[in-house]
């Protein structure tokens, strides 16, 4: 009932080549039939990779987007520019941007508000650190992320959204986290929209990000309440993400 969504975020890295080798391996591959695949590369390489996916199933994503439309922002990219290039996807709250650039809460509502409202699909990413972990605090610091965003939201505007959970001790770190420990938190944010509506919470679509390879990813694939995967690292290698995409059927 809920389309896997594998979305492989560059971060600051790639190059113009590495969007050529993209477009032409998935010309060719063979994906599992329902399956939906995004490439978050940087900014500047948004209208190469337009130009290379047209015809493949990559479709494009952005890693993050101002909440204006325009204005006087220097360094800034807004949601409306994003969907001249064919955007359909971005995130907001990812942790790299949480820490690195003290985005809080309300900062990523009003991203995530902004990808809606000009069309494009937010990916909400939520995780706890290490420290709140090993503190047993993982379910109220994910739920808290959650539920901020999520409340302030239409009906409408939640079905949109999809969610991204990734333990920020897992990310880029080589260190996973186990299915078992993905699965529990995952389930966990079902539940709790489910609290509020059932029938949006199954078709809500969860992602797991952390450290996600073509070794593991089958098995964090597997598990009932994860729907995708959010890929850093691995999706930097075509054949790595390749794989990926192909374990998600
Ligand atoms: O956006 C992707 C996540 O931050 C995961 O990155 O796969 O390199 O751990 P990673």
């Amino acid at each position: 009932m809920r389309t896997p969504l594998i979305a492989g975020n560059w971060k600051m890295n790639g190059s113009a080549a590495l969007v050529e080798e993209f477009g032409h391996a998935f010309a060719e591959a063979r994906l599992p039939a329902s399956l939906d695949v995004a490439v978050l590369p940087p900014f500047p390489y948004l209208d190469a990779a337009r130009r290379a996916f047209e015809g493949t199933p990559l479709r494009l994503g952005a890693q993050t987007l101002n909440p204006l439309h325009s204005g006087a922002h220097t360094g800034e990219v807004s949601g409306r520019m994003l969907r001249e290039f064919g955007v359909e996807y971005a995130l907001a709250g990812h942790s790299e941007r949480r820490q690195l650039y003290r985005e809080g809460d309300e900062a990523v509502l009003d991203r995530l508000l902004a990808a809606l409202n000009v069309g494009i699909t937010p990916i909400l990413c939520v995780g706890e650190t290490l420290e709140e972990r090993d503190a047993g605090q993982t379910m109220d610091v994910v739920l808290r992320q959650v539920g901020y965003v999520m409340a302030r939201l239409e009906p409408d505007q939640r079905s949109r959204v999809v969610i991204a959970y990734e333990p920020v001790w897992a990310i880029g770190t080589g260190r996973t986290a186990t299915p078992q420990q993905a699965q529990e938190v995952m389930a966990g944010i079902r539940q709790y929209q489910a609290g509020f509506d059932r029938e949006l919470a199954a078709g809500l679509r969860l992602l797991y990000g952390g450290s996600m390879n073509a070794s593991n990813a089958a098995e964090l694939l597997a598990q009932p309440d994860i729907d995708g995967g959010l890929v850093g690292g691995a999706s930097l290698k075509v054949d790595d993400f390749l794989a990926i995409c192909q374990s998600a059927g």
